[in-house]
């Protein structure tokens, strides 16, 4: 029987995504990504090697496996193929064989980079903090029924055109915020050559990936960003522009909803955020400092950006909604040894607001900016997780610490990540996990 297994963050992003999609890919045909572009930034260690991956899916890293890129995706042409040869230098097969790009997805283009610069510096201090990829403007232009498809691109001509009557609307806004403006030109003779590159990948793949399933294939769909940096569920507006939660994922890619038969939710043992946007759990002040030791530990800076993230102690309450909203089957715990030099652990269990306590996660970012964490204080277990493999040899405070997450998150534990290398894995055993790795 086909199974199609979806991976989500269940928090504000780099929950650690890339490595737990690399362990299971290799027990996959497909591996697939369904929305957001090369914002992501997916780090997968084998051995000695280390692979950044942004657009690409962490599949490639696995001879034999297919990648798709959905049409719920942007792609930048200039990103993408930098990043094949990257991956091509570092022997990786990057082949049209492998690598199917939907003709329906949409060319983010140096226009939208261009704009989504100018969109944050018009915002002062309300700014989202992206990662300035024009993630938003590519998205914008879609919804706005203007956007350059893949598909589009494959006709010169029409690549011409489309360019050529963007630019025109861009330049407005370009040329009154920052005194320069693009050249239509320029932009084509940039983009015609990739696109043309680019049409030995072009693909019809929602036909590809119904087909697969329906030939019994098994795909694995690799979400990108999180569940509360998803358009409609996360701390709006500082969220990213795309449906980033599993329910993302029947349009993204053109799969219904009952193909998909399971969701694995990624979630790391306490909390960071990369950009600008409410943070309740956030390690400030007196906290500081414990935020530092994690940030080091843990390498706490983005792959995509380099920027220092910000770091916060586990929201199981807000995890526990990522949970609702995605329908977690079950979750992998991620970095676990990050807190091993700890001598105590605060989880957040629940929010105050005004006196009282919040039935759900508050919709609006001011009243999650004036919410009171309530916290529960356990105890650390000071002595080195690293790579274990069994959960009967963790330290009885590390055991009890994630069974309160999972009895507070309302989901069981799959899988407890002890270290970047596959092996650092600790697998548990009669989980829906462990169920969805059987041949
Ligand atoms: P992975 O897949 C963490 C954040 C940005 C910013 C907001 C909007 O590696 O977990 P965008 O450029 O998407 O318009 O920025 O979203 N953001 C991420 N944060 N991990 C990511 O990806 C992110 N992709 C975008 O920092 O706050
Ligand atoms: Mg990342």
């Amino acid at each position: 029987m086909s199974k199609v297994i979806v991976v989500i963050g269940a928090q504000w992003g780099d929950e650690g995504k890339g490595k737990i999609v690399d362990l299971l890919a290799e027990r996959f045909d497909v591996v697939a990504r369904y929305q957001g572009g090369h914002n992501a930034g997916h780090s997968v260690k084998v051995g000695d090697k280390s692979y950044a991956l942004h657009l690409i899916p962490s599949g490639i890293i696995h001879p034999g496996k297919t990648c798709v890129l959905g049409n719920g995706m942007v792609i930048d042409p200039i990103a993408f193929f930098a990043e094949a040869d990257r991956l091509a230098a570092q022997g990786l097969s990057v082949t049209p064989e492998r690598v199917k790009v939907s003709s329906r997805a949409h060319l983010i283009l140096p226009y939208h980079r261009a704009l989504d610069h100018t969109s944050e510096e018009r915002l002062g201090n309300e700014k989202v903090g992206t990662t300035l990829r024009g993630i938003g403007p590519a998205y914008e232009d879609k919804a706005g029924r203007r956007g350059i498809r893949v598909a589009d691109a494959m006709n010169p001509e029409v690549l011409r055109s489309r360019i050529e009557r963007n630019i025109e609307d861009a330049n407005i806004i370009i040329r009154q915020y920052r005194g320069t403006e693009l050249k239509p030109a320029e932009v084509f003779a940039e983009i015609a050559p990739l696109a043309e590159r680019m049409r030995a990948f072009v693909t019809d793949t929602t036909h590809f990936i119904n087909r697969a399933v329906r030939e019994g294939r098994s795909v694995l769909v690799e979400g990108a960003q999180a569940t509360l940096l998803d358009v409609d569920h996360g701390t709006y507006p500082f969220v990213t522009s795309s449906s980033t939660t599993s329910g993302g994922v029947s349009s993204g890619l053109g799969l219904p909803p009952q193909k998909i038969s399971g969701v694995l939710g990624i979630v790391r043992t306490y909390s960071t955020r990369v950009g600008e946007g409410p943070f309740p759990t956030e390690m400030l002040g007196g906290e500081d400092e414990i935020g530092q030791l994690i940030r080091e530990r843990g390498h706490e800076y983005g792959v995509s950006t380099g920027r220092p993230r910000r770091c916060g102690w586990f929201d199981a309450f807000a995890t526990r909604y990522a949970a609702e909203i995605n329908g977690f089957d079950t979750v992998a715990l991620t970095k676990l040894d990050i807190l091993d030099a700890l001598d105590e652990i605060k989880v957040c269990v629940g929010y105050r607001r005004g006196g009282e306590d919040c039935e759900s996660f508050p919709a609006v970012s001011q009243e999650l900016r004036e919410v009171e964490p309530v916290y529960e204080t356990l105890p650390g277990w000071r002595t080195s997780t690293e790579g274990m493999t069994e959960l009967d040899d963790l330290p009885k405070a590390a055991r009890d610490y994630v069974d309160f997450i999972s009895e507070r998150i309302g989901v069981p534990v799959g899988l407890v990540s002890t270290g970047p290398e596959r092996t650092q894995t600790i697998l548990v055993r009669d989980s829906a996990l462990a169920g969805w790795l059987e041949p």
